[in-house]
């Protein structure tokens, strides 16, 4: 670790601005790069305000015309809708499951017409949302989080150069948490919203939390408890912190790796947190680009195993690492305790040449070469991930690791009253295709979608009274890559075969993650 290169920043004031409802930290040091880390946050909002102001003016058909030349996550499935709309009485194909009485939420960017954040993952959140009640499905309606980036165009690193982690885009994912529902993004605090997708404000947990907060926490299914950890570009560079059942920020402590990496997953056992350290560090040098993460051969990667001190009151914050061979992870499927003591982890694994081939064609350092290619071949090139497993043996310091299967996925899923515990399935989103796996015999069985289509993110909804750990459903949002139509499809968990569909009003863009939240 000692010779891996630091950043040269300094964080030298924790914030006492927990009043105002956001903390802050100011920058100090090598002054020229943080004056120009501000000029372009500058020019971010001065871009994000002639696009507010716009964005009433603002027409699909408008927003379709531009895509002609955009780069390839404004473009097809990923087009960004223009407004916000809500619609009534939607159009039901099959049978929906009384049951099935709660809101579907899915987040993902959606930048304001006429705008390019310059990277996939840059764009302001929208929530699309469909309540589904007694078998019918009442509505649909589609919101932008109301963050004060949104709003005010609030600049995230200010011009005292201070960080505002409420000028966030809340884009990644949305949560239920101790009756809130949170708008999650991994560089900010989260922002509450209303289950009719309004937006209530800024969330710091009464004044507690110091840190981002990761758009992967973890409920763990018998304490209730929400695991989650920040991370940012400043030491300390990885926070871990704990939810009470009831919503109360616990427990937070430092985390000591050598550097700052986007880390935007992790796992929890019941024992343990595991920590991802991989090699896609922060490099101030491409903060004027649309994403400042590179990848980094010499930073190495590695799975930390921390004990989760409330079980075994181990010192806190003690993480033994594991070496790995190189990759990067997105997302983690679950992980688990084997009868050994060993910490299984199951993840969606990006080999090195895949990920340096894919960072560029979303907006990461590169991208000029990745346009070239054109906007299909960026589109066709998602989703390259596999399903990985790694064993770390504590006693033997020993990690072992294998490929499962060599489609390419993303978006990985379970049921989530198995967070942490032995999990038998795992559900993803191939490029056109939702895809099962059993893990406990190796096999797996796909819903082929063709060509035409691409699915989000299959979020898994428990039967009541459940026996089997399939035994539920699947909801997924489809869109065509032409960006025409998109239904919130509905299967039978236990054999990918078709619940129903219901048809949504308009398209929905590509997005990241969601959750079905059921009527108390
Ligand atoms: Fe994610």
């Amino acid at each position: 670790m000692g010779g891996r290169p630091r950043p040269h920043l300094q964080l030298i004031e924790p914030s006492a601005d927990r009043g105002s409802g956001w903390s802050r930290l100011r920058l100090v040091d090598l002054p020229a790069l943080t004056c120009r880390f501000r000029d372009i946050y500058v020019r971010h909002v001065e871009a994000g305000r002639s696009g507010s102001a716009a964005v009433s003016e603002q027409t699909e058909q408008r927003t379709e015309q531009q895509t002609g030349a955009s780069p390839a996550w404004l473009t097809g499935h990923l087009t960004p809708v223009p407004d916000e709309i809500d619609a009534v009485g939607l159009e039901v194909t099959g049978t929906l499951p009384d049951e099935l009485t709660g809101r579907y939420f899915r987040n993902g960017p959606n930048p304001l017409p006429g705008q390019d954040s310059g990277h996939w993952f840059t764009g302001h959140g929208m929530v699309h949302g469909v309540r589904l009640r007694d078998g019918r499905a009442e509505w649909y309606r589609n919101r932008w989080v109301r963050t004060r980036s949104f709003t005010d165009g609030a600049p995230f690193v200010a011009d005292d150069l201070t960080i505002d982690r409420t000028a966030v885009l809340a884009n990644t994912h949305v949560i239920p948490h101790a009756g809130k529902i949170l708008a999650l993004v991994e560089v900010g605090f989260p922002y509450e919203l209303t289950p009719e997708l309004e937006t209530v404000g800024p969330c710091d947990f009464d004044g507690r939390l110091t840190s981002a907060m990761t758009a992967h926490p973890k409920q763990d299914p018998v304490t209730g408890e929400l695991l989650f950890f920040g991370y940012g570009f400043m030491p300390p560079y990885l926070t871990y912190h704990r939810l009470s059942a009831d919503g109360r920020l616990v427990e937070s402590r430092e985390i000591e790796v050598p550097g700052p990496t986007m880390m935007h997953d992790f796992a929890i056992t019941e024992n343990h947190v595991i920590w991802l350290d991989l090699p896609l560090v922060f490099d101030l040098e491409l903060v004027n680009g649309g994403m400042p993460y590179r990848w980094d051969d010499a930073y190495g990667a590695r799975i930390g195993v921390m004990p989760r001190d409330q079980h075994t009151g181990t010192q806190a914050g003690t993480v033994r690492w594991f070496d790995v061979d190189p990759c990067y992870v997105f997302h983690v499927g679950n992980a688990h305790e084997d009868a050994q003591g060993r910490v299984v982890l199951d993840a969606a694994r990006y080999r090195p040449e895949e990920f340096t081939a894919f960072w560029p064609t979303i907006g990461g350092p590169g991208q000029e070469t990745a346009a070239a290619a054109g906007p299909a071949q960026a589109a066709a090139s998602t989703g390259n991930a596999r399903v990985h497993r790694w064993t770390l043996d504590p006693a033997s310091g020993k990690v072992s690791e294998e490929t499962l299967d060599d489609r390419g996925v993303e978006f990985p899923t379970h049921d989530d009253a198995r967070t942490g515990r032995p999990h038998r399935f795992l559900y993803t989103a191939a490029d056109d295709a939702i895809v099962k796996y059993d893990l406990r015999d190796g096999s797996s069985e796909a819903l082929e979608l063709g060509p035409e289509l691409t699915p989000g993110e299959a979020v898994f909804v428990p039967a009541q009274g459940a026996r089997a750990e399939d035994e539920g459903w699947l909801l997924s949002i489809v869109s065509d890559l032409a960006a025409t139509r998109s239904e919130l499809l509905v299967l039978d968990a236990s054999d990918l075969s078709r619940t129903a569909s219901v048809r949504l009003p308009r398209r929905v863009p590509a997005g990241f993650h969601g959750s079905w939240i059921p009527d108390a």
